[in-house]
């Protein structure tokens, strides 16, 4: 285990339409964990758990107060073996935050984009403007904070953009990777003729450019070198479940942790935390959970996965 991933928040300024339900109940503020609890689970995580990243995800983690500062405050585990803090965000507020996360030690950012018409990008956030996603990555790369890109494809929404956005990432030399939807969205939107897959992607790519395919490592996406120049990812959770080499762990904003997108398992460090647990308690109930964790969505039919919603788990 060594990634773990920390939502700070459920709420989010977006409604994308493959994560948010339409009217979203947010979390009551007691219930979130504070900095100084958090700073304490991911110590936890990192010294005795061997975690060496850790990415700060939402719902829109930029949406809660002195997410730098926490990240400076993170920066502190580095001493116990921590490499990598990065964020993942909808970009929407990353031109106000950019400069103060690179000067708090951020290493890099992914953005979700999953448009580059104006109009669609409305429609698929649910009121999102594409001039503030473009202006938060163009304002992390100025201060020099690596970007990629994410972005979910679904079909009869914006499977007409696989090319525009390969084309647009060769542009601008920006990483990008292509998700497949999954099942994690609280509307219902999701079946399986909506997932745009990793062949279908890659066919769509070839109308336009040589493909070849990378090996594949432990990163979520796939590779595939497009004229020999430019990389895009795939990932492709759908029609080719990655699950074997998985090494991500999941904290919920009000301190849940599940050991994988797909899984019921999941255990509750908050309160355990607020009864007065100690370190050896934390990091039993930590491991108990991790170990015993399955397959995730290989082993798990659509009908039978979690009904915890992306915005909660946080991608
Ligand atoms: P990198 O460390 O930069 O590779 O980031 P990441 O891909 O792990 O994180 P990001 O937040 O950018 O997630 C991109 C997509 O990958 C999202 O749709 C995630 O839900 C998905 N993803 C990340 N980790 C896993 C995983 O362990 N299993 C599955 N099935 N999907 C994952
Ligand atoms: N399927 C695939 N990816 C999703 N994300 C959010 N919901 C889904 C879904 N249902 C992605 C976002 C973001 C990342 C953290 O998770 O696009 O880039
Ligand atoms: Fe917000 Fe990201 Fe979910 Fe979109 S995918 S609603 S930006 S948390």
């Amino acid at each position: 285990m060594k990634k773990l991933r920390l939502s700070l928040t459920d709420r989010c300024n977006y409604r994308c339409v493959y994560c948010m339900p339409e009217c979203p109940e947010w979390g009551v503020k007691r219930e979130i964990l504070t900095f100084e609890e958090i700073e304490r689970l991911a110590a936890i995580f990192v010294s005795r758990l061997g975690v060496e990243q850790i990415r700060i995800t939402g719902g829109e983690p930029l949406v809660r107060r002195n997410v730098a500062d926490l990240v400076e405050r993170l920066g502190a585990l580095r001493r116990a073996g921590l490499r990598r803090i990065s964020v993942s965000t909808n970009g929407s507020l990353l031109a106000r935050y950019a400069r103060d996360l690179a000067g708090a030690g951020l290493n890099d950012v992914n953005v979700s984009l999953d448009s580059l018409s104006a109009g669609r990008f409305e429609e698929i956030t649910g009121g999102g403007r594409l001039g503030d996603t473009l202006a938060g990555i163009e304002s992390a790369r100025k201060v020099g904070l690596p970007v990629k890109i994410n972005s979910v494809m679904i079909r009869g929404v914006n499977d007409e953009e696989v090319l525009p956005m390969a084309r647009w990432a060769y542009q601008e030399n920006l990483p990008l990777r292509f998700i497949e939807f999954m099942p994690l969205d609280s509307r219902g939107l999701w079946s399986p003729d909506k997932v745009l897959s990793e062949r279908e992607i890659i066919a769509k790519l070839q109308q336009e450019f040589a493909v070849l395919a990378e090996a594949r490592t432990g990163d979520p996406a796939r590779y595939f070198v497009l004229n020999g120049r430019v990389r895009v990812g795939i990932i492709s959770t759908v029609s080719n479940p990655f699950c074997a080499t998985c090494d991500r762990i999941r904290l919920t904003a009000d301190g849940r942790l599940f050991p994988c997108l797909f899984s019921p398992l999941k255990t509750d460090l908050k309160k355990a935390m607020r009864a007065g647990g100690d370190a050896d308690d934390l990091e039993a109930r930590i491991f108990a959970v991790v170990t015993a964790k399955s397959s995730g969505f290989l082993e798990r039919s659509v009908e039978q996965h979690t009904h915890v919603s992306m915005h909660v788990l946080g991608g």
